[in-house]
Formats: structure tokens, C-alpha cells, sequence
């Protein structure tokens, strides 16, 4: 067989782990790096059962059994682990024998929480696709007959001459056509996309921040922490930086209108290893996290968020965040939420593509 078994183990989902019979993690493949948020030769210098929330004792003393020549082996769901940063996670986790010399423990994981995701991100997805062509089709049909009815009230108008009082009546016709025409023409979104060029992210960001400074009366304080190694990537700079501008006046909104003291809008760019976007994985990508401290999403409009004219606002269309979702999408990437009271983060995945790949 001319396949490498290491090779296969590199491009394998399933994050596997092999640890000495010291507990001493001895090698990690890619999937495990990536469920782990670590790299494999940081993961060889700590133990593998500091990679288990410590409440698990019982696991924990299976590790320390799975050295003895007689082990079973060891199957189980919903065990927890911590990964980079403290944060815990819901994994599968099968241990066996390395039954060579010198002996070891091979470890298996597959994260709970990511299938569940996919899974959630497949539906969303679905659903989202449903709403935005029911929205554009409808919008279709609007656009139409509204300017044959435009056009005959002008027609009205101009026949019926300046002395006439129906002119009040035309005018308030072709005012509200124009109005729905505006409000059509947004739901169905940027009709001719700009070229995209490549570019820093961190340079639209400071360009969006440099607009929302100018705001007058801006009392939010921002926040910037950024990756500078980040690489250049294909950009729709304008559409990129109204999908931004969106995000960040719903947080500035969502600040205000709460009275939140010390109003702060935090802003962070990192790489990601291994993310899925759009049911596609890839190796590296750009995650912008814009995260406020304000009162949370409400949570009757949780599920719908991103479906045009969802608002909470009195004066809102509800159209910002749809729109933003459509930009980010065009750059195949997506737009996550995590919501609680005092803390919204929306996550912008931006993948990092190889040059001339990116864009349709
Ligand atoms: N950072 C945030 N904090 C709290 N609520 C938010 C935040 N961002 C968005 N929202 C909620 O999402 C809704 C939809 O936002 P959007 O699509 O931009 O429409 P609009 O701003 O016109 O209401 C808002 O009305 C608001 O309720
Ligand atoms: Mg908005």
C-alpha cells in the first residue's frame, strides 16, 4: 500500500491523541489541534488528563487504569473537556491500548457540540434560504406594478394641470410609490456587486471606526484587539464595511437606548483553524468578534435575527443584519450570535481562500 497511515491520521475529522503510559501527550493529529485550539507541540508538553474537566473523577481514573497491560478499552458520550483559554466542551471519547512498545493510550474525540452546530448551522441555513427568496420573489412582484401606478398618477397629474386640488392627491401617490419602491429595492439587496480587491481587514475596520467616531454625541468607547498577522484576503471593501457599520449601530442602538454604563463596543480579529462555513471546512479563517455590553437581543427575535424586517425598534426596517448576512455571504463566510445580557457578540467568519479562488 503505498498510503501513509500518519497521513491518513492527519486528514482524518476524528481528533486523536496518543499519550505515554506518564499520562504525557506524545502526539496529536490536525483534528485534534483543532477541537483543542491547540497546537500538537503544545499539546506534547501537558498531561492528558488536564485535557478533562477536573469534576470528572471517574474518567480521570479510567485514564489511570488504561496504562495496565489488561484494559479493556473505554467508550463514552458527553464527557467534558477543556480546551484552549478554559473552555469546556461536550465531546465522544474512546480510549485503547497502544499496544506496541513503549506502550501508550490512544484516545479518540469527536466533538458533541460541533455536530450539533452543523447540524443547527444546516437548518438555519435552509430556513434562512426559504425566507430571503419568499422575501425577493414578493418583492419582485411589488416592484412591478408599482411603477405602472407611479406612472399613471404622474400621467393624472399632468393632465389634470397645476390649478387642480386632486394634484394633492397624485403627489401623495407617487410620494408613497417612491417610499415602497426605496424599502423594495433594499430588501432585494446590492443588484451590481463591486469587484473585489485584496485587502487588510483591520483596514476597513479602521475606516468603519474612523465613520463612527465622527457620529456626534458618541459615547461608546471602543475597543480594538487585533491579529496583525492576519493575511490580506479578497474584499468587497464597501459592501465589508456596511455589513461592519450595520452590526456596530445595532450595538450603539442597543447601548443608548439601554442607558448602559461605560458603553463598550469591543472589537477582535484571530485566526481560525478548521472552521466550517457554509458546510464547507476550511483550513484558516478570519473571525471578527464585535462583541457590546448592552442588554442582550431580545428573546422573541432570537431565532429570526438575520430574516429581513425583524425588528425590535420602533423606527426600524429590521433590514441591517439581513443585508450584512447577504455581504458576508457573497464572501463565503458567515455571521454568528451569541447573545446574554451584558454581552452580545456577533462573529463575522471570514475564510482566508487561496488568490484567485474567492469569488464568483
Ligand atoms: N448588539 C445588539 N444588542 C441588542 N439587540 C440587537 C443587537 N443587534 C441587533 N439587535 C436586535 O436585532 C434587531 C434587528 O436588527 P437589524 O436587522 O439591524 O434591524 P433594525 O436595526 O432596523 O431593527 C434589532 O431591532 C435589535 O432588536
Ligand atoms: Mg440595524
Amino acid at each position: 500500500m503505498n498510503y501513509d497511515a500518519k497521513d491518513i491520521l492527519e486528514s482524518i475529522n476524528t481528533a486523536v491523541l496518543l499519550a505515554d503510559i506518564q499520562m504525557r501527550i506524545v502526539y496529536a493529529n490536525t483534528a485534534a489541534e483543532q477541537l483543542l485550539g491547540m497546537s500538537a507541540s503544545k499539546l506534547c508538553t501537558i498531561k492528558i488528563t488536564e485535557l478533562i474537566e477536573k469534576h470528572q473523577k471517574n474518567v480521570i481514573d479510567i485514564f489511570k487504569t488504561a496504562v495496565k497491560p489488561n484494559f479493556q478499552g473505554f467508550v463514552a458520550s458527553d464527557i467534558m473537556i477543556v480546551s484552549e483559554g478554559g473552555h469546556t466542551q461536550k465531546v465522544d471519547m474512546s480510549l485503547c491500548l497502544y499496544t506496541q512498545r513503549p506502550r501508550g493510550i490512544i484516545v479518540e474525540m469527536r466533538s458533541l457540540d460541533y455536530q450539533q452546530k452543523l447540524n443547527d448551522d444546516r437548518q438555519r441555513r435552509t430556513q434562512h434560504l426559504a425566507a430571503r427568496d419568499l422575501v425577493r420573489n414578493l418583492a419582485h412582484e411589488i416592484k412591478n406594478p408599482l411603477g405602472g401606478i407611479r406612472g399613471a398618477a404622474q400621467l393624472l397629474e399632468m393632465t389634470l394641470g397645476n390649478s387642480s386640488n386632486v394634484r394633492d392627491y397624485t403627489k401623495v401617490i407617487i410620494e408613497q410609490a417612491d417610499r415602497l419602491k426605496n424599502l423594495v429595492d433594499m430588501l432585494l439587496g446590492p443588484q451590481r456587486p463591486n469587484p473585489m480587491t485584496l485587502d487588510n481587514i483591520h483596514y476597513v475596520i479602521e475606516k468603519v471606526l474612523s465613520l463612527e467616531s465622527m457620529t456626534p454625541d458618541i459615547k461608546v468607547r471602543f475597543e480594538k484587539n487585533y491579529d496583525p498577522s492576519l493575511p490580506e484576503i479578497d474584499l468587497d471593501v464597501d459592501a465589508m464595511q456596511q455589513a461592519l457599520i450595520n452590526i456596530i449601530n445595532n450595538a450603539i442602538q442597543a447601548l443608548s437606548e439601554s442607558n448602559t454604563k461605560n458603553p463598550t463596543i469591543k472589537i477582535k480579529t484571530r485566526a481560525k483553524l478548521g472552521a466550517v462555513l457554509n458546510g464547507i471546512k476550511f483550513p484558516t479563517s478570519i473571525a471578527i468578534d464585535i462583541t457590546d455590553n448592552g442588554p442582550g437581543i431580545p428573546e422573541n427575535i432570537q431565532q429570526t435575527l438575520f430574516y429581513p424586517m425583524v425588528t425590535s425598534r420602533q423606527n426600524g426596517n429590521g433590514l441591517g443584519l439581513s443585508i450584512a448576512q447577504s455581504i458576508v455571504e457573497r464572501h463565503k463566510g458567515t455571521i454568528e450570535v451569541n447573545s446574554i445580557k451584558g454581552e452580545t457578540t456577533f462573529t463575522i467568519m471570514l475564510p482566508i481562500l487561496k488568490k484567485g479562488t474567492n469569488i464568483q
